[in-house]
């Protein structure tokens, strides 16, 4: 067994060789995504997976939702208002054109198929590489506590998601390239091991993958720098107002030298499908204050809609919830074949 985790095999929706969405076979991929209901979700999860999910939807692929609620405790104890974060999220999912028809939106718990992968996945890494995971790394110096073994293994935890549902592309932000690099790793190395069962997934990365927030770090839950997507209008336009930039009158798009410049001017860019570049130049002389200003008028546009369909969905809770029994009865079907895919190769099929 090799210890190495080799170079991510990733796809770059910006890169000129990269897999071309549009030319894609929808009938031959399935999207597996998720995210951890630890709060609403927010513009960065919005233009950096969000959006992506929806347009291979209406490519015709397959997408599979997964609201990783055992997630929520690898880094704490306590797992909040869980029942109204995950109604939230199915309407913020479904506002933001994700169809409960032809796409499956699911919480982690509910389906124990995906939780009894991880034991056999567990034999095919070494406590060294889980170790070696620049995430687990980062969320262990973040929550200050000891290293939960749950934290530690969950990259596994995500791997059985993605295997067991039978993904093979990963809309994800690039925080999230190592461990789809590891589930790459365990499938290649199950089917090594046991004969063919799992195909190697791969990321899929959208040109403006991390958003920062108004502090200028990286837009994050934990760090309280959001623009959530049940803002207000009005909170928005302060939330920008109140965002970090430089003291350079002339407004330029320079990612290096002026992050936060560039990352209000790519925002507006991915939002309305310009160029950032463009974007600063016709800001220019506008300054700072013209370029909050433009950026809170071209967010609020975007997600008006979204935000009117939020609010719709939320009035209705137990559409809601229908919508996730529903999903749990295909993703329960889905990861429950691999499971006897995985038992049948490890011969543990004594049962059928
Ligand atoms: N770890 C992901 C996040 O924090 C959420 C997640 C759970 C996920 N399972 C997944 C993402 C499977 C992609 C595929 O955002």
């Amino acid at each position: 067994m090799t210890s190495t985790i080799e170079s991510s095999a990733t796809v770059d929706l910006t890169a000129p060789t990269a897999l071309d969405v549009r030319t894609l076979d929808p009938t031959m991929h399935r999207v597996v995504t998720g995210d951890r209901p630890t709060g609403p979700l927010h513009l960065g999860h919005y233009i950096g997976t969000l959006a992506n999910r929806v347009r291979l939807q209406n490519l015709g692929v397959p997408v599979t939702v997964i609201i990783a609620d055992y997630q929520v405790i690898t880094d704490r104890a306590e797992t909040g208002p869980l029942r109204n974060l995950v109604r939230t999220l199915i309407a913020e999912y479904l506002a933001a054109g994700i169809d409960p028809d032809r796409s499956t939106i699911f919480a982690h718990s509910c389906v124990p198929a995906l939780g009894q992968l991880m034991l056999p996945f567990l034999s095919l890494v070494t406590d060294a590489e889980l170790h070696r995971n620049p995430t687990v790394k980062a969320e262990s110096l973040a929550s200050r506590r000891s290293l939960s073994a749950l934290l530690l293994t969950y990259p596994v935890h995500q791997a059985a998601d993605i295997l067991g549902l039978g993904g093979d592309l990963v809309p994800v932000g690039r925080d999230q390239l190592p461990h789809i690099e590891l589930a790459r790793v365990i499938a290649r190395r199950f089917n090594d091991r046991y004969g063919q069962v799992f195909a190697e997934p791969q990321a899929l990365l959208t040109s403006t993958p991390s958003v920062l927030g108004i502090d200028g770090a990286k837009m994050s839950k934990t760090r309280g720098n959001t623009i959530l997507l049940g803002a207000t209008a009005d909170e928005t336009a302060a939330l920008i107002r109140s965002a970090r930039t430089d003291s350079l009158r002339h407004i330029t798009f320079d990612p290096q030298s002026r992050p936060q410049v560039a990352n209000l001017l790519s925002i507006v860019g991915a939002l309305s499908g310009r160029d950032p570049a463009v974007v600063a130049e016709q800001v220019g002389d506008g300054g700072a204050a013209a370029l909050k200003t433009l950026a809170a008028e071209v967010i609020n546009e975007s997600l008006r809609e979204l935000r009117h369909q939020r609010e719709e969905l939320l009035a209705d809770p137990s559409y809601l919830d229908g919508v996730l029994l529903d999903g749990t009865s295909r993703a329960m079907a889905v990861a429950g074949d691999t499971l006897d895919q995985v038992r049948h190769a490890m011969g543990m099929d004594y049962l059928s």
